[in-house]
């Protein structure tokens, strides 16, 4: 039996949450495909690559249904931002299996992203942190995953490549908790967005969230 849980944010928003315990062939039956979306699954040829991305697409489908409105399917644009297909809602979504995850927003951009704390996090830390930042994680696993994780949701939101995880991308110092909302922000030349990132841990996994 497939485990996935909607949790509604706020009126406008709302999260879907699939852990993969189907094959590729079940979740595949189960899900709409754009003529971009058959395009690219045929594209990939990793087993686990595909189930993964067949439940963030259910995912979508869940939380379309779950507003009473149709899925159609998502297509690319050209940064490679995902776009739900016949509506203006905004999506998005992430896999590190077992598990997937999307966010839908009616009015708002939004990005959404889940990892796993690895020690790789620690080896690369000098490439996605700050000073304040690397001195806040005092390398801290959980830690180091919330500001990779929360910078790679604020990507997807802003959605343009171009965006330097290290400069442009700011976490405030923050105590670590199971769940809580951190102060961000991101530059795209003079201008500043401030960002309520949510991060959420869930089964050693990070789930961050922001719009
Ligand atoms: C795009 C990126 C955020 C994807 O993250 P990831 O951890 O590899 O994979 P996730 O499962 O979390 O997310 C994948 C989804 O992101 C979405 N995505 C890809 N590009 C995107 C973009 N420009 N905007 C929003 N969403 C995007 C896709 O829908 C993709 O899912 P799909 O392939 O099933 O369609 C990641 O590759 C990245 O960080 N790219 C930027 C490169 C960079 O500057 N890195 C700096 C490191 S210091």
């Amino acid at each position: 039996m497939p485990v996935t849980k909607i949790e509604k944010i706020n009126s406008n928003s709302f999260w879907c949450f699939w852990d993969i315990t189907e094959s590729f062939d079940q979740l595949r039956e189960k899900v709409v495909l754009s003529e971009d979306g058959v395009r690219e699954l045929e594209s990939i040829s990793h087993p686990l690559k595909k189930k993964e991305r067949m439940a963030a697409r259910c995912c979508l489908q869940e939380l379309m249904q779950h507003v009473g409105k149709p899925y159609l399917g998502i297509t690319k644009d050209e940064h490679d931002k995902p776009h739900l297909i016949g509506s203006s809602y905004h999506i998005s979504i992430s896999h590190s299996f077992p598990y997937a995850v999307a966010i839908l927003h009616k009015k708002l951009k939004v990005g959404i992203d889940v990892e796993k704390p690895t020690k790789k996090l620690g080896k690369i830390a000098h490439r996605y942190l700050n000073e304040e930042e690397f001195a806040d994680c005092k390398g801290d696993l959980r830690k180091l995953c919330i500001y990779w994780s929360g910078k790679e949701a604020i990507f997807k939101l802003n959605g343009k490549m171009g965006l330097n995880f290290k400069r442009d991308i700011r976490i405030a110092p923050f105590t670590l908790h199971k769940q809580d909302v951190i102060r961000s922000e991101f530059s795209v030349g003079n201008a500043t967005a401030r960002i309520a990132l949510n991060y959420k841990e869930i089964n050693s996994h990070i789930f961050c969230y922001c719009f």
